[in-house]
């Protein structure tokens, strides 16, 4: 089948590349020239483990390619995805911009009947929206579909490739099959292709993040209990994790969620809500708590250096919002770093691939260290900022060696609170006796 992709973000990119790889011949189009210019010499603009292979594959089988040409991108697709930016208007609603922008384009572009799918995380109503807009300049049958992306950064190709469920929202029988045909090949294992009507599938992918963001919340608001009663937040887990009901996944307590789609989601399902008359409580508590989650361990840290971190050389390990990916989005690591810069201390800071991002937000106001232990010289004490995997079993003499105290404060749990104690650390974690 013939696809475009408008936008070659995130979800723009991995969409387009997933779809030529089963097959189909995908033109991405973007406005960024620069962007668009790196794309077609093979070089992948974002971090994605796996993204790369299947990238250069299908370019060099001419299945995949990239325009700046919005007419020529379209030209004899039979399904158009719209997978374009949708940041928070200063009020935290969508901002629907440039969505609508490019419908309004489309409407003289489109040659025959066509499928527009909305990829974007876009707000209840949107695709009739888009319909308008379109319909405005068309001279040809079209339906616009709803098919919300569920993919987590890091493990988006398998995400793509292999989701537990596709939604698509549309009425129409036409695009339905056609929706079908195209995801076909991920959905071999049985896994649903679930239909509904358009709104529905708009609300389901704010309810997910939504509902997410609020079980990660719980969970932390369970762990600052947890701390008060001298219960374990990681016994507490696994103990409710095993009732099927409320399953594993996603219970993990910490210093908040970041990124770019949880906490702008929220905040726009809350505001979706007051348009409506509703007051969607539970959500403007999630954000609340996490805001307040991110330097959750600050006062601790304060408290170890006597209450002032005036001077104090911080060591941080981990910059990005999560792990496998150099997405710095609302990531905590930026609010702490914020507040020790406040408080006059120094910090060095290591991350495998979110540095060069972190760099362009705060240049010099930070140190860059090149490796995990190169943080730690002279530093005074060690923040834990990020799971990465390399950070999991540090060797503890050749910490104990290069910092100036013995002193960790894991914002992700990362070790066990027995063992640093018979080491000799003062050890802070989330939710979990010292
Ligand atoms: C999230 C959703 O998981 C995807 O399904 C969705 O498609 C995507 O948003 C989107 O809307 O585009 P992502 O933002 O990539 O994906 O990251 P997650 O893996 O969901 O993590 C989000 C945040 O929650 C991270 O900051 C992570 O550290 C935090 N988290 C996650 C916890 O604090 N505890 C947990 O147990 C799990």
């Amino acid at each position: 089948m013939k696809i475009a992709v408008i936008g070659t973000g995130y979800v723009g990119l991995v969409t387009g590349t997933c779809f030529a790889e089963t097959g189909n011949t995908v033109t991405c189009v973007d406005i960024d020239e620069e962007k668009v210019k790196k794309l077609q010499s093979g070089i992948v603009t974002i971090y994605e483990p796996g993204l790369e292979v299947l990238f250069e594959r299908n370019i060099q089988q001419g299945r995949l390619r990239f325009t700046t040409d919005l007419a020529e991108g379209v030209k004899g697709a039979k399904v158009i995805f719209l997978a374009l930016p949708t940041p928070p208007d200063e009020d935290g609603s969508a901002d629907l911009k440039y969505i609508l922008q490019v419908a309004e384009q489309l409407g003289p572009l489109l040659e025959d009947y066509t499928v527009v799918v909305d990829k974007s995380t876009v707000p209840v109503g949107t695709a009739e929206l888009v319909h308008e807009r379109i319909a405005r300049n068309a001279k040809v049958e079209f339906d616009v579909v709803s098919n919300p992306e569920f993919l987590r950064e890091g493990v988006a190709v398998e995400d793509f490739m292999k989701p537990e469920r596709v939604v698509v929202g549309t009425r129409s029988e036409r695009a339905r099959k056609i929706m079908e045909q195209l995801y076909a090949p991920m959905v071999r294992q049985g896994n649903p292709i679930l239909f509904m009507d358009e709104r529905s599938a708009e609300m389901t992918k704010y309810a997910a993040n939504a509902f997410l963001a609020t079980k990660i919340t719980f969970m932390n608001e369970i762990a600052n209990l947890c701390e008060r009663v001298g219960a374990n937040v990681d016994e507490v887990r696994r103990g409710i994790g095993t009732d099927s009901r409320i399953g594993k996944r996603f219970l993990f307590a910490g210093i908040g969620y970041g990124g770019s789609c949880f906490p702008k989601d929220v905040q726009a399902l809350a505001k979706t809500a007051e348009e409506n008359g509703y007051n969607f409580r539970i959500l403007k508590a999630v954000m609340q708590v996490n805001q307040e989650q991110k330097t959750k361990l600050i006062p601790a840290l304060k408290e170890f250096f006597g209450g002032s971190l005036q001077g104090k050389r911080i060591a941080i390990w981990g910059l990005s919002f999560k792990p496998y990916t150099d997405d710095v989005r609302e990531a905590p690591s930026l609010e702490n770093i914020k507040v020790l810069l406040n408080e006059g201390a120094i910090v060095k800071a290591y991350d495998p691939e979110a540095m060069e991002n972190v760099k362009k937000i705060l240049g010099n106001q930070i140190e860059y260290a090149e490796s995990p232990y190169g943080a730690l010289v002279n530093a005074d004490a060690l923040m834990i900022m990020t799971e990465w995997p390399v950070f999991r079993t540090p060797d503890f003499e050749v910490v104990e060696q290069l910092l100036k105290n013995k002193a960790i404060f894991d914002g992700r749990n990362l070790y066990e609170p027995r063992q640093m104690a018979e080491l000799g650390f003062h050890y802070v974690s989330i939710g979990r006796m010292k």
